[in-house]
């Protein structure tokens, strides 16, 4: 029903007084993601992972900074273009007509008119969602008279109806959004998405400004209203048991890019990416006996103006390996201590250690005279047994090291970030551990 291909989002971060764009928000990285008619999926991860961004994009509330959503896409069409290449290379392949044919991204602003009743967001806070000075019957008929779907009378009768529908009654169409609980304002908020008879819901943490109490209530009404309706869902939660509750399939995102997908069930059963065990592990299991290890990721979540390169999770990774994506910036603020003999003893037979700069791959030491080969055999040394030490890998990854105008070079393994792999049916992961992700430097 809905496929994002490719899909990214890129905020400009302005500053200076200029309002110049200084950096850039990676909120949507390069996301693929199908959808299929009927079905429910989720989408988890930790706060400012993207999920909001993503949602909004499949929806087109924001324009994408590249990729496509795809709309009624046949699955053969859909299959055919996802193996006909990467979305760059197809600009006039075979298989861009087929993306031209079913992006909504490339729609007119008429076209996406006509579309958007199909496709309705449901955001969490339903006190904030619903115009405080508006009459019910109003809310529930403005977006069908202002789509022109219906006539003023009409959309009152279907407002009144979907209210019924929704669990409420006649009488409530002739009040305020605030003479109503937190839960019926967001069963207030659903009737007036599906007015316009609509495929598709995003709903966003729709439960998670409501009481304990209230949430199954409206989980429930969700399921119902699925099931008659035929309707598409994409829920966004943090709410693991609402997932397991809900959900057909599960995407798991981590810093603007899904890193691992599968079936509910499969998913709770069998999580493969480190990033999902840690998440699951801090569901609580009722039973003792089959109590799990809790698992507390180190670290803050990075930022995504520069998300680590790489596997972009391998800063907080319990399992991390090797080529999972060290580079430079990864030991750059050890480095100006370890490779400085005015700090460390070890490194006393070096001169003054004026620069540490990172060029791409590479971190470059500039002491105060030209190295030598005593000095890059030294700083070797360093490197060897830091990398030895249980918490050194980091320096493992470091492949070479050098001297390239009297400097020393230290040359990192170019990182790479594992793809989104099938391991096995419908299970798809992103992480060195699994067999048929490509690893770099190793030949396939
Ligand atoms: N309009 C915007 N301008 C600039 N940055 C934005 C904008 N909207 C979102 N972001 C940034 O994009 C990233 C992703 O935000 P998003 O709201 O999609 O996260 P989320 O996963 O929905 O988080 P939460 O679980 O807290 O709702 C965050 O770093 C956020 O600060
Ligand atoms: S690729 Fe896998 S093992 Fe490596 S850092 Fe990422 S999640 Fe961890
Ligand atoms: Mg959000």
């Amino acid at each position: 029903m809905l496929a994002a291909r490719g899909l990214t989002k890129h905020f400009a971060v302005k500053g200076g007084l200029l309002q110049r764009t200084v950096a850039k928000v990676r909120a949507v990285d390069d996301v693929d993601l199908a959808i299929h008619r009927g079905e429910t999926v989720a989408l988890v991860g930790e706060s400012g992972c993207g999920k909001t961004t993503l949602g909004r994009l499949l929806l087109r509330l924001i324009e994408p900074t590249q990729g496509d959503v795809l709309f009624n896409i046949p699955e053969e069409d859909y299959e055919r273009i996802r193996t006909r290449g990467e979305p760059d290379s197809m600009e006039d392949g075979p298989a861009s007509d087929l993306v031209r044919r079913y992006s909504m991204s490339r729609l007119r602003r008429r076209s996406m008119k006509s579309l958007r009743r199909f496709l309705q967001p449901v955001f969490q806070d339903p006190f904030t969602s619903l115009d405080p000075r508006m009459l019910i019957k109003d809310i529930l008929a403005e977006p069908l008279i202002v789509n022109g779907i219906a006539t003023r009378q009409e959309a009152y009768e279907l407002g009144a109806k979907q209210l019924q529908e929704v669990g409420l009654r006649p009488e409530h169409l002739y009040r305020f959004p605030h003479e109503f609980s937190g839960g019926q304002r967001q069963r207030i908020a659903i009737a007036r998405a599906l007015v316009s008879e609509p495929e598709f819901l995003m709903l966003d943490e729709p439960t998670s400004a409501l009481d304990v109490s209230v949430q199954a209530q409206i989980l429930n009404l969700l399921l119902d209203i699925q099931q008659k309706q035929g309707l598409t869902y994409l829920l966004i939660t943090h709410n693991l048991s609402v997932v397991r509750h809900m959900a057909d399939r599960v995407a798991v995102m981590y810093l603007g890019r899904i890193v691992e997908r599968a079936p509910t069930a499969e998913l709770f059963a069998n999580p493969l990416h480190p990033y999902t065990k840690a998440l699951l592990s801090a569901i609580p299991v009722p039973d003792p006996s089959r109590r799990r290890e809790r698992i507390i990721l180190p670290g803050e979540v990075p930022s995504p103006i520069n998300p680590p390169s790489g596997c972009r999770f391998h800063t907080r990774c319990g399992f991390v390996l090797v080529h999972c994506g060290w580079s430079p910036r990864d030991i750059a603020s050890i480095a100006t201590h370890l490779f400085d003999p005015s700090r460390n003893p070890d490194a006393a037979d070096l001169t003054k250690l004026d620069e540490v700069v990172i060029q791409g791959d590479r971190l470059l030491l500039e002491y105060h005279t030209p190295a030598t080969e005593e000095h890059r055999q030294r700083v070797e040394r360093l490197v060897k047994a830091r990398a030895d030490l249980p918490d050194g890998i980091r320096f493992r990854a470091i492949q070479q090291v050098a001297i390239d105008d009297g400097r020393i070079v230290l040359e990192f393994l170019h990182p790479m970030e594992p793809s989104l792999d099938e391991v096995s049916n419908g299970h798809f992961v992103s992480c060195y551990l699994y067999p048929n992700t490509a690893i770099p430097g190793r030949p396939q």
